[in-house]
């Protein structure tokens, strides 16, 4: 039987921090399931817009080889929604957010792997900006 591994995340200005953890997820399991947070849910969540668009943050996601489908994440609440919907049996997270989706795991194993030290949309943004 096959795995499906599903992970989260916006993507923005992407770097190799966000290949590598979408590879490593991919790696967990069979077929790798990414939710793209959309604009409005980023708004909400960072008090800013994306520098790209959730069209093109989606769009560079999805060519990866690694990735096997991509959808909009709508709401930080609707993971459990989601994890049903895409049939996941693994949830993966970076860990800066250790813990948080512990209560998931009746639903699916949770995973939350290392993030890439020293790199992050934020530190990319602040880099041009200097
Ligand atoms: N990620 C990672 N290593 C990094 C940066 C991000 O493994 N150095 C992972 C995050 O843990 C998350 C996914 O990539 O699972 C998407 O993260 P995202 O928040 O989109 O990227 P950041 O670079 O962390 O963005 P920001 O600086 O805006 O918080």
């Amino acid at each position: 039987m096959s795995t499906t591994v599903i992970t989260f995340g916006t993507f923005d200005v992407f770097h190799v921090g966000h290949l590598r953890i979408l590879e490593r997820a991919r790696a967990s399991g069979d077929r790798l399931v990414v939710g793209v947070s959309t604009d409005q849910l980023n708004i909400a969540k960072k008090g800013r817009p994306p520098v790209y668009t959730q069209d093109e943050r989606a769009e560079i996601v999805r060519a990866l080889r690694c990735v096997d489908k991509v959808f909009f994440e709508e709401s930080l609440e609707q993971k459990a929604d989601y994890i049903r919907d895409y049939s996941a049996d693994i949830l993966v997270m970076g860990d800066d957010w250790a813990g948080r989706f512990d209560d998931l795991s009746a639903l699916c194993e949770i995973i939350y792997l290392t993030r890439t030290p020293a790199i992050s949309t934020t530190e990319v943004i602040e880099k041009i900006r200097l």
